[in-house]
């Protein structure tokens, strides 16, 4: 419940992202005027910037239904049936994860985005017959951390693509003030620019910090999310300055400390801290990359001057 009454239901509501959030109110006005149904939508970037919350708000803007559902729940072409067959006129179909589709459904899912129709093959054998089903027109909402993992025919049958980028501090510690007022809990604009200086660059890391600071103010304070009170919450729960975690921490240690600060592989760093590589490469390193701490070049991972002086660490010759 707390991530669904956080959650904004319209552009207006929604904040950041301000030049898709532009884009997006064109062509929804368009549709509609045309009455026609929106063109598919891919939306890609790093987890946790909101590309499910953006999703629903593009239905409800359009006041359509969505239907949710996810690259890896679709394992056969009767799933992807199941679902499509079920849409009204204009819906959406949100598919999370849209990278980890296996072929065979990609190969149902083109028809059915250009053409609004289902090839289905039905029996088996010497009997098996293709049959033809219309689907009424509908919107497709891909969501992905990977748009490179897309195959090329999917990635080309998308009208609308939009890269979802890291908040500033400003966006959000207005979604951390935001979310306080929904819950009904004071918070002091120092504490809630704390709280945004220590996200990431990510609402759902603003969301959960700010639950955790509500708690300890709660407790050990009178329930006012001060500056102090927040500044000592985010210490208790080992998140830094620049809001690097425990793991985030040990990725850098471990660059600096075993590999000499790089390059290394990131078969061999994820080895090396026993994390899955797939994690750091799409969790924990974006945002590294993003604010300078880690590049990466054709021989590995290097760790940067800045990611050495933030540790206190002398940087290497
Ligand atoms: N809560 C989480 N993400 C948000 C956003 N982008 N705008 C408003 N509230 C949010």
């Amino acid at each position: 419940p707390f991530e669904e009454t956080l959650r904004p239901d319209t552009l207006g509501s929604y904040i950041g992202q301000g030049q898709i959030k532009e884009n997006l109110s064109i062509f929804i006005q368009a549709a509609q005027l045309r009455e026609e149904s929106l063109d598919h939508v891919l939306l890609y970037g790093p987890p946790g910037l909101g590309k499910t919350t953006l999703a629903a708000v593009i239905a409800n803007e359009m006041g359509v239904q969505i239907r949710m559902t996810s690259g890896p729940a679709i394992e056969r072409p009767g799933d992807l049936a199941a679902i499509v067959s079920a849409l009204e006129p204009g819906d959406v179909l949100f598919i999370d994860e849209i990278h980890r589709l296996n072929r065979a459904i990609e190969e149902v899912l083109y028809p059915a985005m250009e053409d609004f129709c289902l090839d289905i093959v039905v029996g088996k054998g010497p009997s098996a017959k293709s049959i033809r089903l219309d689907l009424p027109p509908f919107t497709l909402i891909g969501a992905t951390t990977r748009a490179g993992s897309l195959s090329a025919p999917l990635r080309d049958r998308f009208g609308v693509l939009a890269r979802l980028e890291y908040y500033d501090e400003d966006a959000l510690t207005s979604i951390v003030t935001r979310s306080s007022r929904l819950f009904q809990a004071a918070i002091d604009l120092r504490a809630a620019s704390e709280i945004a200086r220590r996200s990431r660059g990510t609402p759902r890391i603003a969301n959960r910090l700010l639950k955790r600071v509500r708690d300890y103010a709660q407790v050990r304070g009178d329930g006012i999310i001060t500056e102090a009170l927040a500044n000592e919450a985010l210490e208790l729960l080992q998140v830094d300055k620049r809001g690097l975690d425990h793991i985030d921490h040990k990725l850098i240690h471990a660059m600096a400390e075993r590999f000499r600060g790089g390059p290394v592989g990131l078969d061999t760093l994820a080895a090396s801290i026993g994390e899955e590589p797939a994690t750091i490469e799409e969790v924990y390193e974006p945002y590294l990359l993003q604010i300078g701490f880690i590049q990466r070049t054709p021989r590995g991972r290097v760790l940067t001057p800045l990611a050495y002086s933030h540790l206190g660490l002398p940087v290497p010759e």
